[in-house]
């Protein structure tokens, strides 16, 4: 079959027999709050054989596994009492808990590139749950080509695979980074991977969590697929830009450096959501625009989600 279309959930019900799909190994694009996901059945290893296929991802770089709710999880995880008491606190929400696998658990070993593990989500998003109510588990990487720029809108998934699988249109990602990951494994738990749920919004909810941040802005791996180059738009990209160079548009985080002909602002007034909300779409807008060859990023503070969006733009800095 051959997709160009965006799809409402709506439309999916009626016109296609989407759960059929699924369990014969198709592959959907899906929204969730925090980037688009490419989704097949996380029972299936022939769905999840086609995400390594079509993203080009190394088969040693696991897929979060995405849940209507939380009674879903424990059929298939164990939880500690620390990582419980965060996911029912965040849940459902931008946040990524990897949890020991349970031996029964029906989800397959190629999901999670058979390690102990896995990565468990309850996304925050009407399309999402209504689609995880009627199939079960989903797993789902971000719906970008390995290595290339997240997507956050249904257009940014379309320009990486545009016609190869129908996309779930659900509008631009209301967060716009990647969930923040957590390793609840064993204590003290660990952020593996920053977003928008920071380390401080996550103690003033349960203080005397024993959780820590085991990322560096400076680029560690410390997940199997947090490489250090990643999130990279095709054009050359400079960050912490305090000066511009001969053709360079400008990413910029308020008010424009003087000499700034192009720009794409991420937030007028300096606001870290909004700018994170705006992160990726920029990126993508930036690499397409014809009167601009290379690109550079005014600085953003590493304070709050300002962390995450560093990760991101250093890894995308990379060479
Ligand atoms: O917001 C998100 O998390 C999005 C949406 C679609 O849910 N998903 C996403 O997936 O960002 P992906 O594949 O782009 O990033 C998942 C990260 C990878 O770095 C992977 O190595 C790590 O999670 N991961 C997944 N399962 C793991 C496991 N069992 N053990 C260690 N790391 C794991
Ligand atoms: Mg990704």
């Amino acid at each position: 079959m051959d997709f160009v279309t965006l799809v409402s959930l709506e439309e999916l019900t009626t016109d296609f027999n989407y759960l059929n799909w699924l369990k014969q190994g198709g592959i959907i694009g899906l929204p969730t709050e925090t980037v688009y996901g490419l989704a097949a059945m996380a029972s299936q290893p022939a769905g999840i054989e086609k995400i390594y296929a079509i993203k080009k991802r190394p088969h040693y770089n696991p897929l979060i596994i995405h849940y209507p709710c939380l009674e879903e999880v424990h059929k298939d995880a164990v939880f500690s009492s620390w990582a419980l008491q965060l996911a029912k606190t965040f849940w459902p929400g931008p946040l990524t808990l990897l949890l020991p696998k349970k031996e029964n658990s029906s989800i397959c070993p190629q999901a999670h590139s058979f390690l102990p593990s896995i990565a468990a989500r309850i996304p925050d998003h009407p399309i999402a749950r209504g689609l995880l109510e009627k199939t079960g588990p989903l797993a789902a990487p971000s719906a970008n080509l390995s290595g290339c720029l997240s997507p956050t809108s249904p257009e940014h998934v379309l320009h990486f695979f545009r016609g190869q699988f129908p996309v779930l249109d659900g509008g631009p990602c209301k967060v716009g980074l990647e969930s923040t990951i957590i390793d609840a494994c064993q204590a003290p738990l660990r952020i593996l991977r920053p977003g928008t749920l920071t380390l401080e919004k996550i103690l003033e909810q349960l203080p005397g969590i024993p959780l820590e941040a085991a990322f560096s802005s400076q680029g560690q791996v410390v997940t199997p697929g947090s490489m250090l180059s990643h999130y990279a738009p095709q054009k050359p990209i400079r960050c912490d830009v305090q000066t511009l160079e001969e053709g360079e548009g400008l990413i910029a985080f308020g008010p424009p450096l003087a000499q700034a002909e192009v720009f794409i602002q991420l937030s007028w007034a300096r606001d870290l959501d909004q700018a994170a909300h705006n992160f990726f779409a920029a990126l993508h807008a930036m690499d397409k625009m014809k009167t601009c060859k290379k690109i550079a990023v005014m600085p953003i503070p590493d304070q709050g989600i300002g962390i995450a969006i560093n990760d991101r733009l250093k890894r995308a800095c990379y060479k």
